[in-house]
């Protein structure tokens, strides 16, 4: 007998309940990124495993990373590390369930209504009748982690808690292991020594269940089948040993920022393609039966990228990108370069005249499958060296990396993730790939062979990483219906 209904009527009955839960986890900022959050960062990490706890979790831990102090206290952000030991008699896959407990810096701190860590519960905007086709947003929630990916990870929590409430075990007697990271918006620096370490338990684990990721739109679920990979560098340019006054030496010596800006100026050439020799040697072309299936999904679902523009405030001749590629087909399999960060010189209020003795830039790489991050940043690092303006030098930095993955779609796994999002959502998924990347997935495949199905929740108006970041109720209450739902396809 299936326990769905019950589990189903469980989730509805805690919907207020789990709400305020979410609440509770979103008030506190574990931005991992800044040592200042550090202790934040802990006590979410231990917030979430309280709740692993209370459902019947086993060996439920938080994992120190980093190098370990005197106070047994690790220099990284710790791993949540818990099992759910499956019924004897489960036959299905053993999932690992992974999500991040860390969120984004809030800056720019002015642009938000309310406090970052202070969740607000607002009603649906005005004309929002809740009905498919509805393109405004329906009642949320607006915090800081809110869809990435505090929301997200409770939508299995929660699914969790109404199986234990039907049938006394958190995942019906299905085998999971979750893994919660606290530092995957900061680059995931001490993750591959983890799963090293934990090489043995993480084997078990045939397939990942990651909820990080996006919908096409409201009403409109999906399973995205693959994200880029990521490549990011720092590099500053040095140029005189101090800073000069630009009227002296205006004409007689390199200005650091004119010379960084010329060179990274080069990057791309007049198709937009990306100049680095071998840079594309790697890339996997896009099979016929992707474009197609990705000019279906278009037509199917009106997405465009005439729309999607305008809803960042830009023209229709904004779609510019590497020539010869439609929107879709740039972000989701071609690599692409971007600035994402230039300074150097006087900023300040006012004018001051002077040639700044070095200037800087974040630079990064999204990746397709087959590129190393590795090897992108030493080509990249190489053609800076080729073009080192006269006089000057390159202090080079490889900040993070990670592989893109794609997932086979025909597993019964997907198949499994499938039938759960159809049967909650009324309606199969899409399948879709996303540009952002999640770089736990890139290590699954590459250490343990492990394929990672991304069902996510998200909308593209969710204003992940930026002022105001929300997760529509709608989106939690389907999320939860999913996971609940996958439990009984594993279970079945
Ligand atoms: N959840 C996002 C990635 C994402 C968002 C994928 C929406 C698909 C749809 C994740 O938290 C993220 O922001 N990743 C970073 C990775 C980086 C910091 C290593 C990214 O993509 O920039
Ligand atoms: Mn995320
Ligand atoms: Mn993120």
């Amino acid at each position: 007998m299936s326990h769905a209904p019950a589990v189903l009527k469980n989730l509805e009955a805690n919907d207020a309940a789990a709400i305020a839960r979410l609440v509770d986890w979103l008030k506190i900022p574990s931005i991992s990124t800044d040592p200042k959050f550090k202790a934040p960062c802990r006590e979410a990490a231990e917030w979430a495993a309280a709740q692993l706890r209370e459902l019947g979790f086993a060996s439920v831990k938080l994992v120190e990373t980093g190098t370990i102090g005197s106070d047994g206290k690790g220099s990284g952000h710790p791993v949540v590390l818990a099992t759910s030991t499956p019924a004897a008699s489960y036959k299905g896959p053993h999932v690992l369930f992974y999500g991040h407990y860390d969120v984004q810096p809030c800056d720019p701190l002015n642009l938000w209504e309310a406090d970052p860590f202070s969740p607000q519960r607002k009603p649906a905007d005005p004309g929002h009748t809740g009905k498919p086709g509805d393109d405004v947003p329906g009642e949320r929630l607006v915090a800081r982690g809110a869809v990435d990916d505090k929301g997200q990870v409770m939508t299995f929590i929660e699914a969790c808690r109404a199986w234990k409430q039907a049938t006394g075990h958190p995942t019906g007697g299905a085998a999971y292991t979750v893994l919660l990271e606290g530092e995957e918006e900061s680059g995931s620096a001490n993750l591959e020594s983890f799963v090293r370490q934990h090489e043995a338990q993480l084997r078990k684990c045939n397939v990942c269940l990651i909820s990080d990721t996006g919908m096409i739109g409201r009403n409109q679920p999906a399973i995205t089948y693959g994200v880029r990979g990521l490549a990011y560098t720092q590099v500053t340019l040095h140029a005189s040993n101090q800073d000069l006054h630009s009227g002296l030496w205006g004409g007689r010596c390199p200005n650091p920022i004119t010379e960084l800006c010329y060179v990274l100026g080069q990057l791309h050439d007049r198709d937009r393609r990306i100049t680095i020799p071998g840079f594309y040697d790697d890339v996997r072309p896009i099979s016929d039966t992707e474009r197609k299936a990705w000019q279906r999904l278009c037509t199917e679902t009106g997405l465009s990228a005439a729309g999607t523009l305008s809803k960042i405030g830009l023209p229709p001749h904004a779609d510019v990108g590497e020539s010869g590629y439609s929107f879709l087909e740039r972000e989701w399999a071609r690599p692409t370069a971007e600035i994402n960060g230039i300074w150097g010189g006087y900023t300040g209020a006012g004018a001051k005249t002077v040639i700044p003795s070095h200037a800087s830039a974040k630079v990064s790489f999204r990746l397709v499958a087959d590129q190393s991050p590795e090897k992108i940043t030493k080509l990249f690092f190489a053609w800076l060296e080729s073009r080192t303006p006269p006089g000057c030098k390159w202090q080079l930095e490889d900040l993070h990396g990670g592989y893109g993955v794609t997932t086979p779609t025909e597993s019964a796994a997907m198949q499994k993730a499938v039938r759960a999002i159809a049967k909650a959502a009324g309606r199969e998924p899409f399948l879709i790939k996303s540009g952002g990347s999640i770089p736990v997935a890139g290590m699954l495949k590459s250490l343990l062979g492990m394929d990672t199905i991304f069902m996510g929740f998200g909308l593209d108006d969710d204003r992940v990483h930026s002022p105001n970041e929300k997760f529509e109720l709608a989106c939690y209450r389907l999320g939860m219906k999913c996971h609940a739902l996958l439990i009984d396809e594993l279970v079945s």
